[in-house]
């Protein structure tokens, strides 16, 4: 039996990893910390509400009484540390509360599971860590860390205090570091989401700069299985990168996302670049495939059409999200739980 605390659940690949784990490991008891940020949102969820196994606690990552509380009253054996503010366009805008989850927070969940003794810790960061790429090359674990954007630079300083709580506390702990994610329950703030919802409802796509800066995309399910593979089979102290090998200038994103939806380029419109934006990432995945057995399952092509389908189907979800309404949903539906 194994109980594994998720931070940040409540967000884009914390919903989906909590929906995954639910499934590929049923035995488990999933406790998934989170604040409900702007990003996080219970109703992507909705459907585990009354699941025994799926314990949602309400916090702050950066609150140490309410993390040692928690620690202390379920037998947590290991932490998947996904909570962060994610967005870069909102890091540039308002720094602070970057530093205050993603390194503060980061230092008390260790801190914590220190004193808990809770067996391993795994930090879910980003490619960003290693700033920008020109036009050849791939990022390894070894590429040096340039993070651009006070996002990025956060990200990097938990990496840094997650290797030194390793170092100095002997703590068992793993770093992954994915690229671009795609799929379902992604806040509409976000390139993909954004520009379908967009489409959907006729208004402008707004491309930054010349919209030629290059992601390396993966379904959020394939980082999902590599989290899992991490946890179970990473070896303490270690990196990995997590990636797709699929690289896609930001404009044939979008064309191909007006091409699906049967929309004209003319929604299109240039808008003033991103300060300080990275050009290109590209991530070397070779270190996850061959210790960790783990390689992607969804192609491009077709995960991308899904995605849309979701977005299609599921419009009630992002609407709700637009006009903030999914804000009160936890109030609705869990009342004072
Ligand atoms: P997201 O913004 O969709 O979700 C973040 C979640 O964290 C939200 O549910 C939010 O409520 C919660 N949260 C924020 N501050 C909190 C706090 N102080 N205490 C508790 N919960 C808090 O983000 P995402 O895209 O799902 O990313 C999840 C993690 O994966 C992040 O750490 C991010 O850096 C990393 N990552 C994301 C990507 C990507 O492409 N989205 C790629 C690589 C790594
Ligand atoms: O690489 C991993 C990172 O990917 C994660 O660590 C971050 O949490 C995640 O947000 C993402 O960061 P990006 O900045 O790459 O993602 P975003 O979707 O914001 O932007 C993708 C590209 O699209 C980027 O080059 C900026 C561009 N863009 C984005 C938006 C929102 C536009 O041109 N227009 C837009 O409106």
């Amino acid at each position: 039996m194994t109980t594994v605390l998720i931070t940040g659940g409540a967000g884009f690949i914390g919903s989906n990893l909590v929906r995954f784990l639910r499934r590929e490991r049923p035995d488990w008891t999933l406790v998934n910390l989170d604040q409900l940020t702007y990003a996080g949102n219970a109703e992507s969820l909705a459907d585990l509400r009354d699941d025994p196994k799926h314990v949602f606690s309400h916090g702050d990552i950066s609150e140490p009484a309410h993390v040692d509380w928690l620690l202390s009253k379920h037998p947590v054996d290991a932490i998947l540390n996904l909570a962060a503010e994610s967005h870069v366009d909102r890091s540039i805008l308002r720094p602070s509360v970057f530093i205050e989850t993603n390194v503060g927070g980061t230092q008390v969940l260790l801190e914590s599971a220190r004193n808990a003794g809770v067996k391993r810790f795994v930090q879910v960061s980003t490619d960003e860590v290693y700033g920008s790429l020109g036009a050849t090359g791939k990022f390894s674990e070894s590429s040096p860390l340039r993070p651009s954007s006070p996002y990025s630079a956060s990200k990097a300083a938990a990496d840094l205090l997650v290797q030194a709580y390793g170092h100095t506390f002997g703590m068992d702990v793993v770093i992954t570091r994915c690229s671009n994610n795609y799929g379902p329950y992604q806040f509409p703030e976000k390139l993909i989401p954004l520009m379908i919802a967009n489409a959907i409802e006729g208004k402008k796509l707004p491309v930054y700069g010349d919209g030629m800066q290059v992601r390396d995309w993966i379904h959020v399910e394939d980082h999902c299985r590599a989290l899992l593979a991490a946890l179970e089979k990473g070896r303490a102290g270690e990196v990995y990168n997590i990636g797709s090998d699929n690289e896609w200038a930001n404009m044939q994103i979008v064309a191909r996302l007006l091409e699906i939806l049967g929309k004209g380029r003319e929604l299109i419109e240039h808008v003033k670049d991103r300060p300080g934006h990275d050009r290109r990432y590209a991530i070397d995945a070779a270190k996850a495939r061959s210790e960790l057995g783990w390689a992607p399952r969804v192609p491009f092509s077709e995960g991308l059409l899904r995605t849309v389908e979701w977005y299609v189907g599921n419009r009630g979800w992002w609407e709700r999200v637009r006009t903030g309404e999914y804000r009160t949903y936890y109030e609705r539906n869990y009342g004072g739980r």
